[in-house]
């Protein structure tokens, strides 16, 4: 798939989500084998009135790199203004998301509320493209419900607008997260464009990753829920991918001991406070299905001190050594197939 001067063969890539990529997320899922990252979601009137949280998050390390800074705005105007200010972070290339369906964007009239409105998305886009010099792209869903899916409509007008890539999650705005993503509609979208496609809906396993290529054609696949306490995922769809099978399935060692790394990146980016706290929502996903592990989360989720956390969890280790012994630990393919439990965050 080639984007302005990258070119990376069937790319895996992190998606954007608020909240959970944040530095330390990404620097993980790099290190697992995320081909592309994103940055979570940064407000353009945000940006533009320069408020400090939203520039942090636009920031990366060049570790990172392929990296990609996602905005979102309604107008043309606060959009161009944005982009030149995240375009001097240098990201690989910039985002524009088309897709966010919650209240708090789409109510304002971006994200997906642009769905709706075709012609203001194609000329925010071209007010984009034109405002800087590295390449764009968007990401965005099918269309607002089932009686206005419209993205074959869309597609050729961001095209006309110069993007360079298209990500498309397959479901409506109204779908939010709920059921399954359509993968055939991407496959149609698959079919009609011109620039390259990325697929994204429902990866939850390496095997679904491998579907996902050959079911819609598309030249990368994005993946978000399915990377959230399961950064292993890249790897394993890196074996699949080079023709091999599986080997690596993290055990209980293996989870605690990323949760430790993604919980100390987080305090050295965030601080003991902030980094500390914002981990909270990590550690149950880091620990499903591991024997009575709610004691533990609870006891996790009100510790305040960061070493104080990590010595909770590896006397959590030492206890999953004895139910090991036991015969008491799920398979984590197991825990990884069992789709009854998918996470359900917004
Ligand atoms: C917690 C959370 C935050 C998200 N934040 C963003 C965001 O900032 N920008 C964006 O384009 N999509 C965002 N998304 C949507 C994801 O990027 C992705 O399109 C969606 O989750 C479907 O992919 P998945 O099934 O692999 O999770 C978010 C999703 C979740 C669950």
């Amino acid at each position: 798939m080639r984007i302005g001067s990258l070119d990376i063969e069937r790319p895996v890539i992190l998606a954007p989500m608020e909240d959970v990529t944040d530095r330390s997320f990404r620097k993980i899922c790099k290190r697992f084998g995320a081909d592309i990252v994103y940055t979570e979601f940064v407000s353009a009137e945000a940006l533009r009135r320069g408020v400090g949280k939203s520039i942090q998050k636009m920031l990366f390390e060049e570790s990172e790199r392929p990296a990609v800074i996602q905005i979102f705005g309604n107008s043309g105007e606060a959009m161009a203004e944005a982009a030149v200010i995240a375009a001097s972070a240098k990201p690989d290339y910039l985002d524009i998301n088309f897709g966010c369906p919650a209240k708090k964007v789409a109510g304002k009239g971006a994200g997906a509320a642009l769905l709706r409105e075709p012609e203001k998305m194609a000329a925010i886009t071209a007010a984009v493209v034109k405002a800087v010099s590295i390449p764009v792209t968007v990401k965005t869903r099918i269309g607002w419900d089932r009686d206005s899916v419209n993205i074959l409509d869309i597609i050729p007008r961001l095209e006309d607008a110069g993007i360079a890539a298209i990500a498309v999650h397959g479901r409506t705005r109204s779908e939010m997260y709920k059921g399954r993503a359509d993968w055939d509609w991407i496959a149609r979208v698959k079919e009609h464009a011109k620039i390259p496609v990325i697929a994204n809906g429902d990866i939850w396993s390496p095997q679904d990753a491998l579907a996902m290529f050959s079911h819609t054609g598309a030249d990368g696949i994005m993946i978000g829920r399915g990377a959230i306490g399961n950064p292993f995922i890249f790897r394993q769809v890196k074996e699949l991918l080079q023709g091999g099978a599986v080997t690596t399935l993290p055990d209980f060692r293996d989870r605690i001991s990323v949760a430790i790394e993604h919980l100390s990146l987080s305090v050295e980016h965030k601080g003991e406070k902030y980094g500390t706290l914002e981990m909270r929502r990590h550690y149950s996903t880091y620990l499903k299905g591991l024997p009575r592990v709610s004691r533990v989360r609870d006891k996790l989720v009100r510790e305040e001190k960061w070493q104080q956390v990590i010595e909770i969890l590896r006397a959590y280790e030492v206890e999953c050594e004895g139910y090991e012994r036991e015969g008491k630990i799920r398979e984590y393919a197991e825990f990884l197939n069992d789709h009854s439990k998918r996470l359900v965050l917004k």
